[in-house]
């Protein structure tokens, strides 16, 4: 799940009906999948995690390994929560879709995670233009099992309800965009993936790691949130954290005073590299 950065797109009716509450959530009804949902979402599990070997962070495989019962079929939400819940106190709620900034922020805010309920189908295996179930759980939920990416999501959402308030949405939208949905992780043995928009896409998660054509910048807070990007195809820059204390400790302070200057300072295209811009080769830690 994310905000604001996807069109809406056309998607099955089932598990999409309308939520009827204030909070936007609805039931996940997992009892009425079909035996071919399970299937899609098997296949998908199986191709990610043979990809992902040697490609995401050590934190998201750990997060995959402590939420086994994610690996047999859609899981069901209530189990899932069990597990998510004893680990960092987060649980998922279920969405038939996107949902207003305000909500998505309150709800993160109280460690809750929106997810949506339908699966893609066979044919949009390697691609759908908006988030499903596959995309929001096993792209999600693996890094919310770690506790300081646990409070730095917490703190986004408490975030986001601010920015709101101070018309800098789309400069907070920015940091999401890059770390959560496609952030990337230097370590001892390489750059490493966290992002959730990569974990669950077969090609970006070979192209943002191996692939020579796309930027990879040392993460500035600033720096990112002056960057736009790019929701319609593989992203041109990344940009890497050394650890998420250092993506933690970097959001930590008030932003109401960089919201200010952001105004006055120009945005940056998604494929701009700056001389100030620390140039990561794709094999320089490996
Ligand atoms: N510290 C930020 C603020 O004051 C909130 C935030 C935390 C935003 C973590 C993003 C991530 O607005
Ligand atoms: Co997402």
């Amino acid at each position: 799940m994310s905000h604001s950065a996807y069109a809406g797109a056309a998607a099955p009716v089932r598990h999409r009906a309308p939520s009827e509450r204030a909070d936007f959530t609805i039931v996940q009804d997992w009892a009425g999948y079909t035996a071919d949902e399970h299937d899609i979402w098997r296949t998908l599990f199986r191709r990610q995690e043979a990809l992902l070997k040697g490609r995401a962070a050590p934190e998201f495989l750990a997060g995959i390994a402590d939420l086994g019962v994610a690996a047999d079929g859609i899981p069901d939400f209530r189990r899932l929560n069990d597990v998510l819940g004893r680990a960092t106190g987060w649980s998922i709620v279920a969405v038939p879709g996107l949902v207003p900034d305000a909500i998505f922020f309150e709800h993160l805010a109280n460690r809750r995670f929106p997810s949506t309920c339908f699966i893609r189908r066979r044919d949009q295996l390697d691609y759908l233009e908006e988030p499903d179930v596959f995309h929001d759980i096993f792209g999600h939920v693996p890094m919310l099992v770690n506790p300081v990416f646990a409070d730095y999501m917490q703190a986004y959402g408490q975030g986001g309800l601010k920015a709101l308030g101070l018309g800098a949405l789309h400069n907070l939208a920015r940091l999401y965009w890059y770390t959560v949905e496609f952030g990337l992780i230097e370590t001892p043995e390489g750059l490493r993936i966290y992002g959730s928009g990569i974990v669950s896409s077969k090609g970006e998660s070979v192209y943002s790691v191996e692939d020579p054509r796309p930027n990879r910048l040392g993460f500035d807070l600033l720096r990112v949130m002056r960057t736009k990007y790019r929701i319609d195809d593989f992203q041109s820059s990344y940009f890497v954290i050394r650890g998420f204390d250092e993506l933690f400790d970097a959001t930590r302070p008030d932003f109401t005073p960089y919201y200010a200057e952001l105004q006055r300072l120009g945005d940056y295209e998604p494929d701009t590299v700056l001389p100030s811009d620390r140039v990561l080769h794709r094999s320089s830690t490996a």
